[in-house]
């Protein structure tokens, strides 16, 4: 039985709260943007174009939310001149190039965006002294995988067998330096922000379009009408939906901003074991709801993904009340009233901040 109280996002917090948002273009920055606006909060975005198109932030309309910026990570002049006017008290930073195969076939790129974009951003971050809390995010596979039965925790070494896990786990390594360095409440002259890091496993949502993730490559098979191609079957993996970590950054940036010291960590936030499921269960569960849908097993060859990956959450569970909300079948069902609502046209926008409300409105799953 839960005996936590319930974790609160407090819009009193968060109303008029200037936030700077990385990746805001992409799927977790959509849905992040539009809970940060229906907080209260002002947000500035800086990332590159939608990368996919379809995209959930074309279809929400968020350009309209935002003061949006379409610019380069790697620019760090860029960077820190848009950082400092808008002067945030919160970053989050999302924008990075977030795929295992891509990162086979761009391996300078992703090192380029997701280390030294981490390190532009702490750079710009220390120049502006309006920041009070700073959020990165990064991967469960930021962990050396042993394949072991039981959870990572937020001490187990890092590693990465390919060069985006490796270059999430240098992006840890990199905050951890800048944290002893220029955010230490101990070094004289040191930026009073309080920084943390942040590790999630693989989230699932409505408006996830991405190339090689199982969840949107269903919805682009029952869009055709053709069956899902299913590549590594038995793969099991810490499902969540997307509003699961994104109210642990909401959180950890609450608790950061009113005790730097106190929680300038890392974080893991993945979901219960019992939602930990295969590749082809949750396969087989989308294609029983939605009309006339098949799945297909893809033989291969592919290339090396990690076969069995948890996150221990005891930390998060303890120091933020942070916890789980929605099981799995739940999180499933949501995106089967997005695809409806994409499907028929129907309003994105209303539909994602209907769930976002029934999200904050349902009580932690133990
Ligand atoms: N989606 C997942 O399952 C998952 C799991 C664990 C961690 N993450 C992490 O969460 C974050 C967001 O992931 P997502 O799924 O929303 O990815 P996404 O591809 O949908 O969005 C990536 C965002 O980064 C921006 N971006 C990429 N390169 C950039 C550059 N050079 N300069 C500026 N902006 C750039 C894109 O424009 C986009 O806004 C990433 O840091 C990713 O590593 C995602």
């Amino acid at each position: 039985m839960n005996t936590l109280p319930t974790p609160s996002i407090s819009p009193d917090f968060w109303h008029g709260k200037r936030v700077f948002l990385t990746g805001h273009t992409g799927f977790k920055g959509a849905w992040l943007s539009l809970w940060l606006h229906a907080l209260g909060a002002r947000v500035t975005g800086y990332a590159l174009d939608p990368p996919t198109s379809p995209s959930l932030f074309v279809d929400a309309r968020l350009a309209d939310l935002l003061d949006s910026h379409i610019a380069d990570i790697r620019n760090a002049p860029l960077l820190a001149q848009t950082l400092a006017a808008a002067a945030p008290e919160i970053v989050i930073h999302m924008a990075a190039q977030p795929l295992v195969r891509v990162s086979y076939l761009e391996p300078a790129l992703t090192y380029e965006t997701n280390v030294m974009g981490t390190v532009y951003l702490l750079d710009a971050v220390r120049q502006c002294p309006s920041v009070r809390a700073v959020v990165i995010v990064t991967t469960d596979k930021c962990y050396e995988n042993h394949e072991w039965h039981w959870g990572y925790r937020e001490i187990d070494t890092l590693g990465g067998h390919d060069p985006y896990s490796s270059s999430k786990a240098c992006a840890e390594l990199v905050v951890n330096a800048y944290r002893n360095s220029f955010f230490n409440p101990n070094t004289p002259g040191a930026h009073p922000a309080g920084l943390a890091s942040a590790r999630a496993g693989n989230v699932i949502g409505g408006g996830d379009w991405a190339l090689d993730r199982i969840v949107p490559d269903c919805i682009r098979a029952f869009l055709a009408g053709s069956p899902v191609r299913v590549r590594n079957p038995h793969a099991i993996r810490p499902w969540q939906h997307v509003l699961e970590p994104l109210s642990g950054y909401l959180l950890l940036a609450q608790r950061l901003y009113e005790h730097p010291r106190q929680f300038s960590q890392a974080f893991n936030f993945g979901p219960h074991d019992r939602d930990a499921w295969s590749v082809h269960q949750l396969v087989q569960y989308l294609c029983a709801k939605w009309p006339g849908a098949s799945m297909t097993i893809d033989p291969g060859p592919h290339p090396h993904e990690a076969h069995f990956l948890k996150l221990d959450c005891s930390k998060a569970h303890a120091l933020l009340n942070w916890q789980p909300r929605w099981p799995l079948p739940r999180a499933l069902d949501s995106i089967l009233e997005w695809l409806e609502t994409y499907r028929s046209r129907g309003d994105i926008r209303a539909c994602i901040l209907s769930q976002i409300r029934a999200f904050e409105a349902s009580s932690p799953h133990a």
